[in-house]
């Protein structure tokens, strides 16, 4: 079996102030004794990417911003290109979080284009699914993700270069999780679509679970087979919390 190295990424979301940043400096005294193994991110929100990068770059901390536009540059208020966010020190960027599908209409083409932006300038997408509530109940929640995947990972997707994130929408924020059981037989379908689609190098892909991932429940989550690592929100806005969940990778 491929090892793969888990990676643990935080998302802010709309969180954060600069004097967030406070928070690094605990992360960082924490993280001195860590010995797991695995890559640790934070996706905080634009305004704070560069001071972050810069303050994260001395503990081995990587950063990652929260989305970016398809185009490279041009006349797109508001928005922010992958170069840029490269340029700010980011080495992820997350594409396709539900918030964005939900709030901006964010279609799988859409997500695809930006994902293929990110690989671009030398970002590693952070390709994000999920069904939501409705969708698992109508026992359709495989189908769904099989779909988003199918529309939102690129052809071209290179194996060094990509991270699924499975987060199931209804557990967002909610404090709910999806059984263990339903949580195997998730990351088990989305690997074989990936093996189907890019072969051996399908193996190697990080696949995260997201959704209400908290320090009560991580070392039961990221043990599970084809679970490598977790993209965390609420969990991720403090340090204390934060190391609980990366000790538990
Ligand atoms: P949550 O968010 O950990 O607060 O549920 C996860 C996410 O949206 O990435």
């Amino acid at each position: 079996m491929t090892k793969i190295v888990p990676l643990i990424a935080g998302n802010w979301k709309m969180n954060g102030l600069k004097a967030a940043l406070g928070e690094l400096d605990r992360l960082s005294d924490l993280l001195a004794g860590d010995r797991s193994e695995a890559t640790i991110a934070l996706c905080p929100p634009a305004t704070l990417l560069a001071a972050m990068s810069d303050k994260g770059a001395a503990f081995g901390l990587k950063t990652g911003g929260q989305d970016c536009h398809f185009n490279a540059k041009g006349a797109h208020t508001g928005d922010i290109s992958a170069s840029m966010l490269a340029d700010a020190g980011a080495s992820y960027v997350i594409t396709g979080h539900s918030e964005r599908r939900a709030d901006h209409g964010e279609t799988d083409e859409l997500v695809r284009a930006k994902s293929v932006a990110a690989i671009g300038a030398k970002l590693i997408p952070i390709i994000c699914v999920g069904e939501t509530e409705a969708e698992r109940r109508a026992g359709q929640a495989e189908s769904v993700v099989a779909t988003q995947l199918a529309g939102s990972v690129p052809e071209e997707a290179d194996v060094a270069a990509i991270v699924i994130a499975y987060e199931p929408v209804w557990a967002i924020g909610t404090g709910l999780t999806p059984t263990t059981e339903d949580i195997v037989q998730m990351h088990k379908s989305i690997r074989l679509w990936l093996v189907e689609r890019l072969g051996e190098r399908g193996q190697g892909v990080q696949i995260l679970y997201g959704g209400s991932l908290k320090p009560a429940n991580a070392k039961e989550i990221l043990a599970l087979e084809n679970v490598n690592g977790g993209l965390i929100g609420g969990a991720s806005l403090l340090a204390n919390d934060f190391y609980a969940i990366i000790s538990a990778a």
